[in-house]
């Protein structure tokens, strides 16, 4: 039989297939579906210090092969995190990432430091796409700024440091590197695209903040040789995000150089697909003689 299980930075996780921040909820969501202690993981959807509302609506607008959002990262706040979702969180046996974001580098370190005593927590991802208040620039863009805010959030957790990267830079690598200096155990990529839709009928955007994020099927490719580029520039893990909707899709990454994938716009396509994935993935690996993910892991034939 196929061992699915895989380790970031000394963490084990039952199989690579994890769901992506914002398409998940907080897990509790989909606990009427399924089992999601079946998961490898779970990335919580985005908090921070404070409860957000989000954008005006509408905040979803349908795109040939993909989904655009502009959500405006709308969640419950830290200490509601703590006091309602939590608890949910520490009945559970899958691998918990909780995915943060804030306007200053202090946001960052105090959110972490809020939750670092949970030991239900493996890790935090950092959604570094996330204007910074003082310096205007957005953290995911700026390699100082994403250097800074890992080493910063290092400091404060031995649990795992993960930075979320943007596609929407001229150099993702550089921000990548930047990252590993700054003691990130891996990193996720990709976010979403930025992206625009307009109604014909009303001459306006369909979205409420004209401008919105894109993903699904459509970005597959960017997010493919973005894992390409950046797995061969790193030495931590690269964790895979981006359209992927199939197990062909997941075996794709880990050809290419990911370590892990997480599946986000897929949920609202079929919500039962991430169980679905790891099943059929277990699958392959018993028909093809292949004994571990490690054995796949960046095997491409350039
Ligand atoms: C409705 C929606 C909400 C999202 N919210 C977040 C979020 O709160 N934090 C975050 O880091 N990424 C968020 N994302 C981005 C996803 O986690 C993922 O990076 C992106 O959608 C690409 O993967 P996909 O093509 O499989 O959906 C969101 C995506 C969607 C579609």
């Amino acid at each position: 039989m196929a061992d699915l299980s895989i380790n970031i930075a000394g963490n084990r996780f039952k199989n690579p297939v994890f769901t992506a921040s914002g398409t998940f909820g907080y897990g509790s969501e989909v606990s009427d579906l399924y089992d999601v202690n079946l998961l490898g993981g779970i990335i919580t959807k985005t908090i921070t210090r404070q409860p957000r509302a989000g954008n005006p609506p509408g905040r979803i607008a349908e795109t040939t092969a993909g989904l655009l959002n502009s959500i405006g990262l709308a969640n419950v706040g830290l200490k509601n995190f703590i006091n309602e979702k939590i608890p949910y969180l520490q009945g559970l046996s899958t691998g918990i990432i909780v995915n943060v974001a804030g306007e200053s580098l202090e946001d960052f370190v105090e959110l972490v430091r809020g939750l670092d005593e949970f030991n239900i927590i493996d890790g935090f991802e950092l959604n570094l796409s996330c204007p910074n208040v003082s310096g205007g620039l957005d953290f995911s863009t700026d390699p100082k700024l994403a250097f800074k805010v890992t080493k910063e959030v290092r400091k404060v957790t031995g649990k795992l440091v993960i930075p979320k990267l943007t596609p929407n830079v001229t150099d993702i690598n550089a921000i990548a590197k930047a990252v590993e200096d700054g003691g990130a155990d891996a990193v996720s990529l990709i976010n979403t695209l930025l992206g625009m839709a307009v109604d014909i009928k009303t001459r306006r955007p369909k979205l409420g903040n004209i401008m919105g994020g894109l993903s699904g099927p459509a970005i597959k490719p960017v997010a493919l040789a973005r894992v390409y580029t950046v797995s061969r520039d790193v030495k931590i893990p690269v964790i895979a995000i981006g359209g992927i909707c199939s197990t062909d899709d997941v075996l794709e990454f880990l050809i290419t150089g990911a370590s892990a994938v997480q599946l986000g716009t897929i949920n609202f396509i079929d919500p039962l697909a991430p169980v679905k994935i790891i099943k059929e993935l277990e699958e392959h690996f018993n028909r093809n003689g292949i004994s571990s993910v490690d054995e796949i892991i960046n095997t491409i034939q350039t």
